[in-house]
């Protein structure tokens, strides 16, 4: 399976358009390499391509991917769907830019096709797409020789759904996929909204070849410190990479697989390759690419 690392940072990207702090001033200054907010395309056959989110940035993307460049027909594309492991803003909004886009299918896990249905209905009426249960009995197949399972991981609900009538807990907000080549067997874990460490996640790591995992955060006051936030929240819904119950330390359990930090915030040091986190990091076996890195799995 072929694996491109369309974007790899997270919500506003890198540097964040309104934010001057050291990492996005030295980004901005052509000190660190910029990066797009943070989606995947992965292929089984090198003709149909499966987007995993679809970011804000997914047209600049595209047009900077020759894998997934359109043709030979005059509207023809290798995009053949998205997954979508939630309904946060940064992943779903590409799905805007992609409208109009013919036969093309996603997947989602039931809340969050519930909390699009406004925007599918806006998407229906340029195309009609196929919008899947991605949490469907038995998992599905997608064109070009990749078989899917989604697995809930999580209950982190997007800022955007109503605080007047919070909906109830349920992990099935945010999906990790586990994503398989069934002529070679190689398989990705795609988890880039990642909570809490869980159970779940152990046993994916446990049968993949290479895992996506959300790096969002290095620390859990990294928010607090590099700029204040508005409301005064910390980095609440990502489990932070660093500290003994972060993801670095669940990591060192799954020595086997290729491991990748993505959705890397603008207030990550894991941003500057420099900084002693990456070295941490590194050191630990665990990788953090640009955007565009392509691998096979
Ligand atoms: C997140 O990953 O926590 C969200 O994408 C935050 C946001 O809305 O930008
Ligand atoms: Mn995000
Ligand atoms: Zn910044």
């Amino acid at each position: 399976m072929r694996v491109v690392l369309l974007g790899t940072a997270a919500g506003g990207g890198f540097p964040q358009w309104n934010c001057v702090c050291a990492l996005c001033a030295a980004a901005r200054d052509g000190k660190l390499p910029t990066r797009t907010q943070e989606c995947v395309a992965v292929s089984g056959n090198s003709r149909d391509w499966w987007l995993l989110n679809a970011s804000p940035d997914i047209r600049t993307q595209l047009v900077s991917t020759g894998a997934l460049a359109p043709g030979p027909g005059p509207r023809e594309t290798p995009v053949r769907g998205v997954l979508l492991t939630d309904a946060e803003a940064d992943h779903v909004m590409g799905l805007t830019i992609l409208r109009g886009g013919p036969d093309l299918r996603i997947h989602a896990a039931p809340p969050v096709l519930e909390t699009l249905a406004p925007l599918r209905a806006m998407l229906d009426r340029y195309a009609r797409w196929d919008w899947a249960d991605s949490l469907t009995e038995g998992g599905f197949v997608l064109s070009g020789g990749l078989t899917v399972s989604a697995r809930p991981i999580g209950a982190k609900v997007p800022k955007y759904v109503s605080a007047a009538a919070p909906p109830a807990a349920d992990d099935r907000w945010v999906t990790a996929y586990r994503v398989e080549d069934l002529a070679t067997g190689g398989v990705l874990v795609y988890a880039p909204c990642v909570a809490a460490w869980t159970p779940t996640l152990d046993g994916l790591l446990a049968t993949a070849d290479c895992a996506l995992l959300d790096g969002t955060f290095y620390t859990p006051d990294e928010m607090g410190t590099a700029v204040r936030s508005s409301h005064g929240q910390s980095a609440m819904g990502h489990l932070p990479v660093s500290g003994r119950h972060g993801s670095l330390a669940a990591l060192a359990r799954h020595p086997g697989p290729r491991r990748i930090y993505t959705h890397l915030n603008n207030t990550n040091p894991l941003l500057d390759p420099d900084s002693s986190a990456r070295a941490q990091v590194t050191g630990a076996g665990v990788e953090v690419l640009p955007d565009g890195a392509e691998f096979t799995v």
